[in-house]
């Protein structure tokens, strides 16, 4: 096949791990002779520092010619400590997500058993941990109006606003996800406090009708955010808002092991767009450090989740799980022996172009 594919490297470590993306998509392409070529486009801070605007028409206009997109990161010190600076990097995130209708945020999460050690968690309560949140991502409070300050400067505000369709739409992704997995979906929500999750239950509720084989619970995100650390294997398809997501899965990574290792897609009705879930962790940046893995599972999804490749998606993930117990890993996964970015993608990339990948029985990424 013949593709078009946009990168957005951004800020911080976003054009390292990126670029180790970008050879495993080479990679794949010469192994299944497929076309990619890619395109760059700047967005966050390094937009701004170019053109004052942190997604530039450019780059939209990028975005939405491609045939799917592959982003780094966004954020950039200079603006966190900076809370009067009128343009900030975030905002070209969620203008990203707002203007290519990126409503739907699948985040998978899996424990790696190589891996246990590393985690916070005992082990035992790591084994068979495979769950995916399905995140809203272009309503709620993220995009609430109005929000601002009181005119006396002494008050903030920010709105919630969901509706039946935003609400609707996402949810049939869940459930149709849940079809093809455990068949149980975990609504996550605040319904006792929230009138938009009162909302969201109602709506869940009725598309949940429609898939009478699929088991549909709710929860409490406080109880969710407790439960996801005592009983993580409990969970297959978690549904939420927003922030709920937001805040949940940054929890969740703590059972992968690693943030470097939880991909994503942002996926929308014309377009999609896949990147790592780790932000632009600009303290390592440029130090060639950081995990690839993360951005290069997000290249694996993109096969699968645009391009219906879901063999070369999964060589993608065999070869990283390959990688990753013959030991190449960066130092947030071993801190006495690891490897540099660039090293870690070459092995993974050598995977992809050896003979052992061709026999093998992967699981696929969601
Ligand atoms: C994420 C990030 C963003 C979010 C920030 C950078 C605006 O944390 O993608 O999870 O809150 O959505
Ligand atoms: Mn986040």
């Amino acid at each position: 096949m013949k593709k078009r594919i946009a990168v957005l490297p951004g800020d911080g470590i976003g054009s390292e791990v990126t670029a180790q993306a970008v050879k495993v998509l080479k990679a794949i392409g010469n192994v299944f002779d497929h076309q990619f070529t890619f395109e760059y486009g700047q967005v966050g801070a390094v937009a701004i520092d170019a053109t004052g605007d942190p997604f530039p028409k450019e780059t939209e206009q990028l975005c939405k010619s491609s045939d799917a997109i592959l982003f780094g990161a966004i954020g950039d010190p200079k603006y966190d400590n900076d809370p009067s600076a009128k343009v900030r990097p975030e905002q070209g995130l969620l203008r990203m997500r707002g203007e290519l209708g990126l409503f739907s945020n699948v985040r998978p999460v899996v424990s790696y058993p190589i891996l246990y050690d590393q985690s916070p968690l005992k082990d035992h309560l790591l084994h068979n941990v495979d769950f995916v949140v399905f995140r809203e991502l272009t309503g709620g409070i993220y995009f609430g109006k109005p929000s601002g300050r009181s005119e006396d400067g002494q008050q903030a505000y920010d709105t919630c606003l969901y509706s039946k369709k935003e609400i609707t739409r996402i949810a049939v992704m869940a459930f149709e996800a849940a079809t093809t997995r455990k068949n149980k979906v975990t609504m996550v929500d605040k319904a006792n406090v929230l009138a938009t999750s009162r909302l969201w239950r109602e709506t869940v509720k009725e598309i949940g009708a429609s898939y009478p084989e699929v088991e549909l619970e709710f929860m409490f995100v406080d109880n969710a955010a407790m439960k996801m650390i005592l009983q993580p294997s409990y969970f297959d398809v978690i549904l939420t808002e927003n922030l709920f997501g937001d805040i949940l899965t940054d929890e969740a990574s703590v059972i992968a092991g690693s943030l470097g290792l939880i991909p994503s897609a942002s996926l929308g009705e014309k377009h999609k767009l896949y990147e790592p879930v780790h932000g632009s962790y600009p303290q390592v940046a440029g130090k060639d450090i950081a995990n690839p893995t993360a951005a290069i599972l997000s290249a694996a999804m993109m096969m699968e989740m645009s391009f219906g490749a879901k063999t070369e998606s999964k060589v993608i993930v065999q070869a990283v799980n390959e990688a990753m117990s013959r030991g190449f890993v960066t130092q947030d996964i071993n801190k006495a022996r690891h490897f540099g970015t660039t090293e870690v993608g070459d092995a993974i990339v050598s995977l992809i172009q050896s003979d052992e990948m061709v026999d093998f029985e992967a699981e696929t990424i969601i």
